[in-house]
């Protein structure tokens, strides 16, 4: 599906970054990668998985676990056109059917807009970082720069207050007096989601989802055994 001008240049990317990244999935499972080791979570988060607690229906919170969340995918037409909507889903319930990685500021949350995965379409532009990049990850709105996926102690009201939850979120730079600047907050630490390779199963006949769409992206095969150059 890719044009061929884009294959021929992964070959540089992948030595480049010393790690291998495959082109060839387009189901991919997420792994949280903490970028700053020192700063872990209590217990530590690094190389969990990107899962959902169930919070209404069809409506799921995003939090670290230590079994594999679902199988998503990118959907989208082409990336050549410069208006392409692309988001990314996975399929849920039976027949199933589509449900997007969005995003929602919540007015009492100071740790920035909460990831969900809801039924539709997701929100746009959330998608894997492109080929100039020599790392896949996931993010949102085209790579704003100082933004972050960050991983934070934190409740979900469906649950009550008292049970503690490792929520991932998501921040964008926010301006105080000396200019602007990304603050991860308190309880909080930046994580890049990273894609692992996994099979797009096939979808039964009466499906209300599609994989006509899915999207081949750079994953990476057993994430969590990936040595990261520089470590
Ligand atoms: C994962 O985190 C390590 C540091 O723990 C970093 O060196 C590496 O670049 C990260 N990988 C991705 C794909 O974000
Ligand atoms: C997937 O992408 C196609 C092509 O852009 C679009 O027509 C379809 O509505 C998308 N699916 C969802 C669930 O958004
Ligand atoms: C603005 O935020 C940055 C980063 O957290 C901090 O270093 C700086 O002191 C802050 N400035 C003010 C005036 O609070
Ligand atoms: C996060 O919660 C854990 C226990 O659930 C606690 O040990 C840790 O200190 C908390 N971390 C922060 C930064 O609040």
């Amino acid at each position: 599906m890719h044009p061929p001008i884009l294959l021929s240049l992964l070959p540089t990317l992948i030595s480049a970054s010393c790690v291998p990244l495959s082109s060839g999935s387009r189901g991919f499972r997420l792994v949280i990668n903490v970028t700053d080791p020192s700063h872990d979570l209590t217990p530590p988060i690094h190389n969990t998985y990107f899962n959902l607690v169930h919070i209404g229906p069809a409506q799921n919170r995003a939090i670290a676990a230590s079994t594999p969340g679902p199988t998503f995918y990118q959907n989208g037409t082409s990336s050549s056109s410069s208006i392409s909507f692309t988001t990314t889903l996975t399929d849920g319930g039976t027949p199933p059917f589509p449900e997007g990685i969005t995003y929602q500021q919540e007015a009492t949350d100071e740790h920035g807009a909460g990831i969900y995965v809801n039924a539709g379409s997701g929100a746009q532009n959330v998608k894997m970082t492109r080929l100039f990049n020599p790392l896949s990850y996931l993010t949102i709105l085209n790579e704003v720069i100082g933004s972050s996926f960050v991983g934070c102690n934190g409740t979900i009201p469906y649950y009550g207050s008292e049970r503690q939850f490792q929520v991932i979120n998501w921040v964008t730079t926010t301006r105080n007096a000396t200019g602007t600047h990304l603050v991860i907050p308190e309880g909080c630490v930046a994580v890049n989601l990273v894609p692992e390779c996994a099979v797009l199963e096939a979808l039964p006949v009466d499906a209300k989802s599609s994989h006509e769409w899915a999207q081949e992206v750079r994953c990476y095969e057993g994430v969590r055994g990936v040595k990261w150059s520089g470590n």
